[in-house]
């Protein structure tokens, strides 16, 4: 009879400890640290610090992809690629781990196939030196910096 208890104080326990892994992971990996924006979105809530990394990455995106469309137009696909490669996976190791874990999962995935992306770029525009074709790449990849901010904003944590 008591050892019946005691099982059933151990699964209770065992519940309750899974249960406290699902929800850190729904908070940490899924989640990220979010709130709603004035204007609808998710708005992921960082550190001033934290923000102006994330920023400063989106600002390289902006002037990469500047001059890698004033290389289409000279039709030089080699530039391209040299201009794209910066932008790929190798950026995307730069983000802090305290960060990454602020970042709602889709954010993450997004960004990631933001960079796999500009990688993929690089590697056709140099082996098929095809610089219509890495246009035609580009406006694909631009669509999820679009949809991006369509979803996402990043508030500054309050300041204690
Ligand atoms: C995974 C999400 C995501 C993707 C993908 C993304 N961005 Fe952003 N970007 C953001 C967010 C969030 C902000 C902040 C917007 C805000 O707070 O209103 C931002 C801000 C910016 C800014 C403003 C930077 C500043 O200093 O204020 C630029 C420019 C920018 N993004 C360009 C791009 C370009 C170009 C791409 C595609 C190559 C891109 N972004 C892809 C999420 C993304």
């Amino acid at each position: 009879m008591s050892k019946n208890r005691n099982d059933a104080v151990y699964w209770a326990i065992i519940g309750l400890l899974l249960l406290t892994i699902a929800g850190l992971v729904l908070k940490f990996v899924v989640l990220g640290r979010t709130g709603t924006a004035a204007d609808g979105r998710a708005a992921i809530l960082l550190e001033p610090s934290e923000r102006a990394v994330v920023l400063n990455e989106m600002r390289q995106f902006l002037a990469g992809i500047q001059a890698m469309l004033e290389a289409a137009d000279r039709g030089d696909a080699q530039a391209m690629a040299k201009l794209a490669r910066p932008l790929g996976m190798a950026a995307a190791h730069d983000v802090p781990a305290g960060l990454a874990a602020k970042l709602p999962l889709e954010f993450k995935t997004l960004g990631h196939s933001v960079h796999g992306d500009f990688d993929r770029l690089a590697m056709d525009a140099e082996a098929m030196n095809d610089a219509r074709l890495a246009l035609r790449q580009l406006g694909e990849t631009m669509k999820k910096c679009v949809a991006c901010h369509a979803a996402y904003q990043i508030a500054p944590a309050p300041v204690r």
